[in-house]
């Protein structure tokens, strides 16, 4: 089950970064501090190796970057991740959720359209490897509970 992370989650999901991107796509633990120590991002850790940040402001959230260790994948952990994020993200007023992901990337690719997201734009050349970008978005579905902060 994923959990929320907090600041003293920073060196493991830099980690599971390192593992599960190329070095010049890794990001260090200053960048997990930076962005997890904003009040408009949160962090959701997986025990079994993965992690998901999410930044949120007026309606609507960006996923900041979703990663699983190699040896964890195609067990669930990704879409566990998913699902609790905008579960969460729901919950705390947002309507739509965007992303990119790299049009080389199929799994993610995959992973993003079974969870409902649809393209709504292209980024030329946006990756180190020069790939295009696919902007993804997904409407959310309110849970009718009020909002609360997460
Ligand atoms: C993308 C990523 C997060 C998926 O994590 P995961 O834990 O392996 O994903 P899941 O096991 O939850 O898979 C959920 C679904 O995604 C799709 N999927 C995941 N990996 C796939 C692959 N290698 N090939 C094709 N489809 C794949 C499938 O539809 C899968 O459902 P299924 O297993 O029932 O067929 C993982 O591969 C990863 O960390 N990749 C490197 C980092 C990255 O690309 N992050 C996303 C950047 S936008």
């Amino acid at each position: 089950m994923p959990r929320r992370a907090t600041l003293a989650d920073i060196d493991v999901m830099a980690a599971i970064h390192a593992g599960a991107f190329p070095p010049p796509d890794a990001w260090s633990r200053d960048i997990f501090d930076l962005h997890l120590g904003q009040p408009n991002v949160f962090g959701l850790l997986h025990p079994s190796g993965g992690t998901i940040m999410v930044r949120f402001a007026a309606g609507e959230a960006e996923i900041l970057t979703l990663a699983v260790l190699p040896d964890a994948r195609r067990g669930g952990i990704g879409r566990a991740l998913l699902r609790h994020a905008m579960a969460l993200s729901a919950s705390i007023g947002v309507q739509s959720v965007f992303l990119e992901v790299s049009v080389a990337n199929a799994a993610a690719h995959r992973l993003y359209v079974a969870a409902g997201f649809v393209p709504v734009g292209r980024r030329p050349r946006y990756y180190t490897d020069r790939s295009d970008a696919l902007v993804m978005r997904l409407d959310l579905e309110q849970c009718g509970e009020g909002h609360h902060r997460p």
